[in-house]
């Protein structure tokens, strides 16, 4: 990373893919994401950490990226919407919301995707109070909530199963029994 007095040059890890990008200093990941790497799934919202619309995973956790220097982010793993499908396939959590109306305007979305990917990935069988509070801190003003906590209720076992499926491939590719990342 170098910094001159305004801008800072950095190499962030965002879905997996390092990408070199200079930004000005005192500017957020979500401001970032959005204005230097196009990836504009993440979405302003109130940008004072009171909405959730902005949330992305630092490193496994839910973040608010509006509170967040995009310098603060680097060696670290960011994870946005945009990472969340593997190849054509989409997420459990995409296709719930998808099937179950619990997504309306779709402002929120985003950020709902990425708090319940971080509560699937650290409890597999998630029970309503633990989805409630994981869905916390994102606002919804269209759905009342109700298809979201189902949505997730009805991806947690799907992702399970995808998580399981996705090792198994792993270690039969090495042929050895020994497990490569995933
Ligand atoms: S835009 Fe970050 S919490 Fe609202
Ligand atoms: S679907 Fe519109 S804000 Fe949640």
């Amino acid at each position: 990373m170098t910094t001159t007095p305004h801008i800072t040059t950095a190499t962030l890890r965002v879905n997996g893919e390092d990408r070199t990008v200079a930004f000005a200093t005192h500017h957020t990941l979500l401001e970032v994401l959005r204005e230097e790497l196009g990836l504009t799934g993440t979405k302003h919202g109130c940008e004072l950490g009171e909405c959730g619309a902005c949330t992305v995973l630092v490193d496994g956790r839910a973040v608010l990226s509006c509170l967040m220097l995009a310098a603060e982010a680097t060696g670290r793993e960011i994870d946005t919407v945009e990472g969340l499908r593997a190849g054509p396939s989409l997420h459990p959590l995409q296709a719930a919301f998808v099937e179950l109306g619990a997504t309306q305007c779709g402002y929120c979305t985003p950020g709902m995707l990425m708090s319940a990917k971080a509560l699937l990935d650290e409890v597999e069988a998630p029970d309503d109070a633990q989805i409630d509070t994981a869905l916390g801190g994102n606002l919804c003003r269209c759905t009342g909530y109700v298809s979201i906590v189902d949505a997730v209720r009805r991806a947690a076992p799907q992702d399970m199963t995808r998580r399981e499926v996705g090792a198994e491939t792993s270690e039969s590719e090495t042929g050895d029994g020994r497990s490569t990342a995933v």
